[in-house]
């Protein structure tokens, strides 16, 4: 059982990065095999809609994202993990999902399997929003199932928190590192 861990925020050790590691530190305390992309460490160029995948199923810019699709069609389980800037997802992430376009050129135009070899594959999607208003995770929510519908990944839940600001402050959250551990935990259960 692979894990896939994409961290989407800018600030190394924030939360949602701290988040993240736990659900790991569960997935892999079922015996799972984890690993952890950090995207703000990597060049993503945004998609430039060459269309050069609709041709070939792939994309062609030779940028870190050609690693990421490998690491992709490894994982049983994607989790992918990212504030809420500007309410949507970090630049970072929309970037790496703007990707996934070569992913949807493979499924709906060359009628391919878009992670290659076929199997279940489940999702699940970390965020953290500094306001508590209302509504800040619904854009991003839209945006990764709209991916994992593409990519046919099974949305399998999310963990979202509020009003979480300053670097580290979900620590002081009462049971929000225990949530994710649990959540991995659950992710990974044979
Ligand atoms: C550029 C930028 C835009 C942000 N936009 C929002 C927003 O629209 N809504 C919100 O609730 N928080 C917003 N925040 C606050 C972050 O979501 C918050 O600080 C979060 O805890 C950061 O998580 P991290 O430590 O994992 O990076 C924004 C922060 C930045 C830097």
């Amino acid at each position: 059982m692979k894990v896939l861990g994409i961290a989407g925020s800018p600030r190394r050790g924030g939360n949602t990065d701290l988040l993240l590691a736990e659900l790991l530190k569960g997935a892999a305390s079922q015996g799972a095999e984890v690993k952890t992309i950090v995207l703000n460490n990597l060049k993503i160029s945004p998609c430039q809609h060459c269309d050069a995948c609709m041709k070939t199923g792939n994309c062609r810019i030779p940028d870190d994202m050609q690693m990421i699709y490998k690491e992709l069609e490894a994982a049983d389980i994607i989790v992918l993990a990212s504030p809420v800037q500007f309410m949507g997802p970090t630049a970072q992430m929309k970037a790496m999902i703007d990707r996934c376009q070569a992913l949807w050129s493979r499924k709906y135009v060359l009628k391919k399997p878009p992670l290659g070899e076929e199997k279940k594959r489940k999702g699940f999607f970390i965020s953290i929003g500094g306001t508590r208003f209302a509504n800040i995770f619904e854009p991003s929510i839209a945006i990764v199932k709209t991916l994992f519908k593409v990519i046919d990944v099974t949305y399998a839940g999310d963990l979202l928190f509020k009003g979480i600001d300053e670097k580290g402050a979900i620590t002081k959250h009462s049971d929000a590192l225990q949530q994710a551990f649990l959540a991995g935990q659950k992710l990974a259960a044979k």
